[in-house]
């Protein structure tokens, strides 16, 4: 039974058994990303007094300007996973390919593999404004012992064990699901312990709230420009209010709490939208559907999409229910 302010260690240990294929595997696992977020989260509350603001000059696979602290991020979380030997293999937003764990060793019996965006809206660092890390973690389903393949991540979200996000916020917080709702904790810095401060989170089933970039407009389908006209009607509870971080861990933040819809569409610039299915749609998908909310492609439920590349891209529709339901709507009207 969660309690507020119960730490997260405690919620851990007291929630392990009622998973049901517990081994003490996943509370590690969990534990870990909750020790490198503290790190991460140190050096973040640093951006502006050391060198650790802007770009390194290069840029990820891609092709995306890449932050220092991507890179920095993108190695803590490596670095924690790889070496405290609790997962067979890891993908990053930031890598190429994916990384093997010592899974060819067959005395490495780890199941368990972490896809992960180590930093997600990064280019909110230099401006002071929240940003978040999102991890996404499955079975493998190759055998246990051999070295780890490319099926073993390119799985559909409606596989996925356990997801959530870090926001490095006014406060940071952890949120988190392993299929049993979504429950948040809040780091209190001078301890270096999370508590738990949001238990149960849902979405609200109808929000006000929606969080899209209109700069892109001119761009988006016509059954986008014709829910964001639906938004801006002065009709029942409508106008809705417009909030868009540039952070979809910000954003999906807010929405969860006020109730709200974030929308990420494809345009005539971009095909499949941004956003990538595998470190960002999948885990805010599950998360939302374990909050009482829903998770679309404008068409498919995102977690039934079948992955067909690491970092492949998908229009996203994320939020209270009954909102994402009416974006549907649209879109299907005009297909
Ligand atoms: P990332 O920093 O990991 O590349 O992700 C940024 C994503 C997402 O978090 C955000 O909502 C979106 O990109 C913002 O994109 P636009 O600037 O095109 O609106
Ligand atoms: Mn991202
Ligand atoms: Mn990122």
């Amino acid at each position: 039974m969660a309690r507020k302010n119960q730490t997260l260690g405690e919620f851990i240990i007291e929630n392990q058994t009622s998973f049901k294929y517990t081994s003490g595997e996943l509370s590690r696992l969990i534990n870990s990303i909750r020790l490198a977020a503290k790190v991460v989260n140190h050096e973040v509350n640093k951006a502006g007094l050391v060198d650790i603001i802007g770009a390194v000059g290069g840029t990820n696979i891609q092709g995306e300007k890449q932050q220092k602290l991507d890179v920095y991020a993108n190695e803590k979380f490596i670095h924690t996973l790889t070496n405290r030997n609790i997962v067979c293999g890891i993908a990053s937003e930031e890598e190429e390919d994916f990384i093997a764990v010592n899974s060819q060793d067959e005395n490495n019996q780890n199941k368990y593999i972490v896809l992960i965006d180590p930093l997600d809206g990064s280019s909110n660092i230099d401006v002071n404004v929240s940003v978040g890390t999102i991890f996404s973690i499955y079975r493998r389903v190759t055998p246990v012992g051999t070295p780890v393949q490319i099926e073993d991540f390119l799985q559909k979200g409606n596989k996925q064990v356990a997801a959530g996000y870090i926001i490095y916020g006014t406060s940071t917080m952890l949120v988190y699901t392993t299929g049993d709702g979504v429950n948040g904790f809040t780091l209190n810095p001078a301890i270096g312990s999370y508590y738990l401060s949001h238990p149960n989170m849902k979405f609200p089933e109808n929000g006000t709230i929606y969080s899209v970039n209109e700069g892109n407009y001119i761009h988006f389908p016509q059954g986008i420009k014709d829910y964001i006209k639906y938004c801006q009607e002065e009709k029942g509870n409508r106008p809705y209010t417009s909030r868009y971080i540039g952070s979809l861990v910000s954003d999906f933040h807010r929405n969860i709490i006020k109730g709200g819809i974030y929308i990420y569409p494809k345009s005539s610039k971009n095909s499949n939208g941004k956003l990538r299915l595998l470190y960002e749609c999948n885990p805010m998908a599950f998360l939302a559907e374990q909050a009482n909310g829903k998770a679309s492609d404008g068409f498919t439920r995102i977690m039934d999409i079948d992955p067909v590349e690491l970092h492949q891209r998908v229009p996203f529709i994320c939020g209270s229910k009954n909102m994402v339901c009416k974006a549907e709507e649209f879109m299907r009207a005009t297909k």
